[in-house]
C-alpha cells in the first residue's frame, strides 16, 4: 500500500518553494512599510469562537469546518479563517490597550471542508492583515491600497478591485427585506440551494457564483439605498481616498461577502486568470465582531489573500523565480577539494551562499552549476594547484580568469558587495 496526502491538501516541494518565499517576503516588506506587526495564533480554537465569529448561518460554519472533540471532551475546530482568532487574541491580551495603532498580520494554514478544485483546497494558506481600533475611512483605504500594492509588487497587475458597502446593523434587516422582495416573485425559478438561503441568509443570495442567479440579481436596486447617511458618507470617503491614491476600483452593487461579521465596506480583488475561484483577496470592515466576542466596542478592517491562488497568478505572469546560489566550487581532485572546502567555509562566513561538487568530472560539474543557477564558479585541478591559482568563472557574462588562491576570497567578496546594500 502506498500512502498519499489527504484529498484537498498539497505538498509544497523544493521546486516551488521560491514562489512561497517570494510572496511571503514581498508581503512582509510591505507590512513593515505600512507598520503592521505579526501575530501567531493556534491552528485550532474552541468551536464556539467560530459560531460567534464567522456566524452560525454562514456556509463556513455550517458545512466547511473541521471540528472534533479532543480526549478531554472539548469541542475544537481547525481554524477556517483568521479574523475571529485575531480578534479573540486581541481581547484576551488587551492588545488594544498596549498597541496603538493596532495593526496585525498573519501567515499560515487554514482549513475548510470544501469540494477541491483548481485554486480551492481543504488546507490552504492565507496572508491576512487586521487594522483594529480604527473607524476612520482612511483605514479602509489604507487596507485596500496595501492589498493592491501587494499584488503590484509581485508583478500582478491584471486585477480588479470590487468594492461595496453593506452598511451597519440598522441597515442589515432593511437590505435583507429588499433582497427578499426582489426575489420572492421568481423564487421558484431559482436553484434550490438559493431557495434555502431565502429565509436563513438572504444576503448570501447576492454572493452566489451561479451565473443564472447573477444575471437575475443584476437587475436588483442598489442595496446602498438602504444605508444610513453616515454609512453612505463613510463609503464615499473611502472611494475618495482610493481616488487620491490612484487605486483603481469598481463599485459592485451585489458584493456582500460570505462571512457574517462584515459591516460597512466590503471588497474583493478578482482576476480573470483563476477560473471559477476568481477571488484572490477578500476583506472589509467588521465593526461589531469584537463586541460580538464579548470584547470592547472597536472598529476594525482587514483582508486575507490566498497564497495558492497568488501562485496561480504568478505563474500566469510567468514571473521567473529561480533559486540561485552565489558560488559553486569545483575541485577536480582530492587535494584541490581540501583547498576549496576551506575557501567555501570562508565565503559562507561572509554571507555568500556556496555549494561544492564532489565529482571530479568538469563537464558534469559545470552542467550542475548551470542547473542550480550558480552566479560564479571556482575551479581547481592539479595544474591550478601547482600554480597556486583558481579559475574564476562569471556564469552570466561567460568570462573566466585565473586568480591567486590567496586572493580568491577577497575577490569574490568584492563581487558580492551588493549583497549588503538594501537601498541604493
Ligand atoms: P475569505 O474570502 O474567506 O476571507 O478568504 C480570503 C482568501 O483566502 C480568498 O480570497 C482566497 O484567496 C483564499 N481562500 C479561501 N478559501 C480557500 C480555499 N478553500 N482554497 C484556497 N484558497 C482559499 C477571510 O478568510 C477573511 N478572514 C478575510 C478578512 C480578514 N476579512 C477581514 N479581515
Amino acid at each position: 500500500m502506498t500512502f498519499t496526502i489527504p484529498r484537498g491538501t498539497q505538498d509544497i516541494l523544493p521546486e516551488d518553494i521560491e514562489k512561497w518565499y517570494l510572496i511571503e517576503s514581498s508581503a512582509k516588506s510591505l507590512f513593515k512599510l505600512f507598520n503592521f506587526r505579526e501575530i501567531r495564533t493556534p491552528i485550532f480554537e474552541n468551536t464556539d469562537l467560530f459560531a460567534r465569529g464567522v456566524g452560525e448561518e454562514s456556509d463556513i460554519f455550517n458545512k466547511e469546518m473541521y471540528s472534533f472533540k479532543d480526549k478531554g471532551g472539548r469541542h475544537l475546530t481547525l481554524r477556517p479563517e483568521g479574523t475571529a482568532a485575531v480578534t479573540r487574541a486581541m481581547i484576551q491580551h488587551n492588545l488594544h490597550k498596549k498597541m496603538n495603532p493596532l495593526k496585525l498580520f498573519y501567515i499560515g494554514p487554514f482549513f475548510r471542508y470544501e469540494r477541491p478544485q483548481a485554486g480551492r483546497y481543504r488546507q490552504f494558506h492565507q496572508i491576512g492583515v487586521e487594522y483594529i481600533n480604527e473607524k476612520s475611512p482612511y483605514a479602509d483605504a489604507e487596507i485596500i491600497a496595501l492589498g493592491y500594492h501587494l499584488f503590484e509588487s509581485l508583478g500582478i497587475t491584471d486585477l480588479k478591485v470590487c468594492i461595496n458597502s453593506v452598511g451597519n446593523a440598522i441597515a442589515r434587516p432593511v437590505i435583507e427585506e429588499m433582497v427578499k422582495q426582489f426575489i420572492s416573485a421568481n423564487l421558484s425559478k431559482l436553484p434550490t440551494h438559493i431557495q434555502h438561503k431565502f429565509n436563513d441568509n438572504p444576503l448570501r443570495i447576492l454572493d452566489s457564483k451561479d451565473e443564472s442567479v447573477q444575471a437575475y440579481i443584476a437587475g436588483m436596486p442598489d442595496i446602498k439605498n438602504a444605508l444610513t447617511q453616515e454609512s453612505k458618507d463613510h463609503f464615499f470617503s473611502v472611494l475618495q481616498h482610493l481616488d487620491e491614491m490612484k487605486i483603481p476600483y469598481e463599485v459592485t452593487h451585489t458584493l456582500v461577502r460570505g462571512l457574517e461579521y462584515y459591516t460597512e465596506t466590503v471588497f474583493e480583488i478578482v482576476s480573470d486568470h483563476l477560473g471559477a475561484q476568481n477571488t484572490v483577496c477578500g476583506g472589509g470592515r467588521y465593526n461589531n465582531l469584537s463586541k460580538e466576542l464579548n470584547g470592547p466596542d472597536l472598529g476594525a478592517v482587514g483582508f486575507g489573500f490566498g497564497i495558492e491562488r497568488t501562485i496561480m497568478l504568478l505563474d500566469h505572469v510567468k514571473k521567473e523565480i529561480n533559486s540561485s546560489i552565489d558560488v559553486y566550487l569545483i575541485p577536480l581532485d582530492s587535494l584541490s577539494r581540501d583547498h576549496l572546502f576551506y575557501v567555501m567555509h570562508k565565503l559562507r562566513g561572509l554571507n555568500i551562499s556556496c555549494e561544492i561538487g564532489y565529482s571530479e568530472n568538469l563537464k558534469s560539474q559545470l552542467k550542475k552549476a548551470n542547473q542550480i543557477h550558480a552566479k560564479r564558479v571556482i575551479i581547481m585541478g592539479e595544474e591550478e594547484r601547482n600554480k597556486e591559482v583558481v579559475e574564476y568563472k562569471d556564469m552570466f557574462n561567460r568570462t573566466q580568469e585565473s586568480v591567486p588562491l590567496d586572493k580568491i576570497v577577497e575577490i569574490v567578496n568584492n563581487d558580492f558587495a551588493y549583497n549588503q546594500v538594501i537601498f541604493a
